[in-house]
């Protein structure tokens, strides 16, 4: 009863070779191909808009689930992106913003929401797929911990300023409320609001409030409790595909064992980056003590080197010159020996 993945009785370190192999931190919608499959299987979906390629790495799973085509939308593309894009004729790159650049484009059957996540971004491409795409399926990615109630921005100063919450480098951790440099930072890529929660931040606050603006009961909401967190928005529209889709969702949907794991991935993770960011800082105050410790010994050694400088001068002085008082008491004490030794002398040829 095994698996290649987790080996067998003569390979025994299979699972513990792939567990090194991974990355530290998982993130990249890659991981949910498997919930992406059975969407597609249910849904049979021939266009995707995919918002957000970063490396271009998920890019083609769509393709693999039976799309015909991706358009891959992505503001800041890399050339390894493009590369990969380029490799595949029926991957699409569009250079460009979220949601401006959704117009643009052929619309979609599956939109897959992973670019800017905060609130004001992802609400805009909602109310625009919704209002103009109305069947579509929306796959969004980061609806829960960290960005599920806290905005991060790419790029703030794209955004218009009263829809910005006040942000910073400094980022979550699981272990405390604020946020703080040893937490989940964004190095340049991001900022991330200071305060989590209240009106219109965070990734699962604009899709709650995206479908609360639709007529009720238009749509459904399903959220598998992995990596970040994988929302699934479906119009009800066709009873038969709103089935297809429950049962295709229901081993993930909630799922109380997926989140527990969840929370326990994300605990682990921001304990690690503490502990780097406090190993960090240590090497840091160890290298300062260093050189203050250099920069000390090296004053004793010109302070040594300055005294034994001086004590020879004044030696050297002192045999040049020696005090006249010295100079007496010497010859007065030379004389004084020389009678001694002769009155000794003198006593002893007497007797
Ligand atoms: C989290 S990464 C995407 C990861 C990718 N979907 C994956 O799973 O491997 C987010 C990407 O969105 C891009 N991005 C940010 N804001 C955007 C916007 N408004 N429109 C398009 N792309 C955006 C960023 O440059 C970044 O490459």
């Amino acid at each position: 009863m095994t698996t290649p993945e987790f080996g067998d009785r003569d390979d025994p370190h299979a699972q513990a070779r792939n567990a090194r192999n991974a990355p530290l931190l998982l993130h990249s919608l890659t991981l949910f191909s498997e919930v992406i499959g059975r969407i597609f299987a249910a849904a049979r979906p021939a266009t995707v808009v995919e918002v957000g390629v970063e490396s271009g790495g998920a890019s083609s799973i769509y393709l693999d689930h039976g799309a015909d085509d991706v358009y891959c939308i992505e503001s800041s593309p890399t050339e390894e992106m493009r590369n990969t894009l380029a490799a595949n004729a029926n991957l699409h790159l569009v250079e460009g913003f979220s949601p401006e650049i959704l117009d643009s484009i052929p619309n979609g059957d599956v939109y897959i929401l992973d670019g800017d996540h905060n609130y004001v971004t992802v609400r805009r491409e909602l109310d625009w797929i919704l209002a103009k795409v109305p069947d579509a399926i929306v796959i969004l990615h980061d609806v829960l911990w960290p960005w599920g109630r806290r905005d991060l921005y790419y790029n703030a100063a794209a955004i218009d300023t009263d829809c910005v919450h006040e942000h910073g480098d400094d980022g979550p951790t699981v272990w405390h409320d604020e946020v703080t440099p040893a937490g989940f930072v964004g190095l340049g890529q991001f900022t991330v609001a200071t305060e989590a929660g209240g009106e219109g931040n965070g990734v699962l606050t604009a899709v709650e409030d995206a479908l609360a603006a639709q007529p009720q009961g238009s749509h459904e909401f399903a959220l598998v409790p992995a990596i970040f967190g994988l929302g699934i928005i479906y119009p009800t529209g066709d009873p038969d595909r709103v089935d297809r889709l429950r049962s295709a969702l229901e081993p993930y949907s909630d799922s109380p064992l997926l989140a527990a794991m969840e929370n326990n991935r994300i605990a682990l993770y921001t304990r690690v980056l503490a502990m780097q960011y406090e190993m960090a800082a240590a090497a840091v105050n160890r290298d300062e003590l260093v050189h203050q410790l250099d920069r000390q010994r090296d004053e004793h050694h010109r302070e040594i080197a300055e005294l034994q400088r001086r004590h020879h001068n004044e030696m050297a002085a002192l045999r040049a010159n020696p005090p006249i008082s010295i100079r007496n008491v010497t010859r007065r004490a030379a004389r004084k020996a020389v009678r001694g030794v002769r009155g000794v002398s003198r006593g002893r040829s007497a007797r």
